[in-house]
């Protein structure tokens, strides 16, 4: 499994526990950054790393800002995302078995470091259950592509 990781300034430190995390379960991980704590805009960052999973040059996203709202947002803007924000245990379970979420946010000023950690190992390591939870995600599917054909009418 190939993990695109970013994040703002924010999600910096969080960021960087999480990268010697995925490496010590010898999952492969790329950094699209922020790389330094001076401010910057979470839209930047997020949309590297969705763009990356949405064309499906990798697998799966991992986007850390300072709530986990702002680039979760962003994520669910491109096609094919389905982004989560799950600062606890459950939603991280759930986001997967249930939703087979391919983005993970994480909020750098909400969640400690270890509450984070866990809350990853938990996340990469769930499977889709799949069964009726995949005529759900055909649904959000339709919906994403009726609104991509009536977007792309207007212009
Ligand atoms: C940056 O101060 C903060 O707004 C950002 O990290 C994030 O929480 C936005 O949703």
């Amino acid at each position: 499994m190939k993990i695109g990781i970013g994040c703002d300034h924010a999600g910096l430190e969080l960021k960087n526990e999480i990268i010697s995390l995925l490496g010590g379960l010898s999952i492969e991980c790329i950094d699209y950054g922020t790389n330094s704590p001076e401010s910057v805009d979470y839209p930047d960052f997020g949309e590297k790393v969705s763009e990356a999973v949405s064309s499906g040059g990798i697998d799966r996203g991992i986007l850390i800002c300072g709530t986990g709202i702002g680039m979760s947002i962003v994520a669910n803007k491109f096609p094919r995302i389905r982004a989560s924000l799950c600062n606890d245990l459950f939603t991280a379970k759930m986001s997967r078995l249930h939703n087979d979420a391919n983005i993970l946010a994480l909020g750098g000023r909400i969640v400690g470091k270890s509450l984070a950690k866990e809350i990853v190992r938990t996340w990469v390591n769930t499977p889709f259950e799949g069964e009726r939870h995949c005529i759900r995600l055909k649904k959000i599917t339709q919906i994403e592509e009726r609104l991509i054909r009536y977007e792309s009418r207007k212009s």
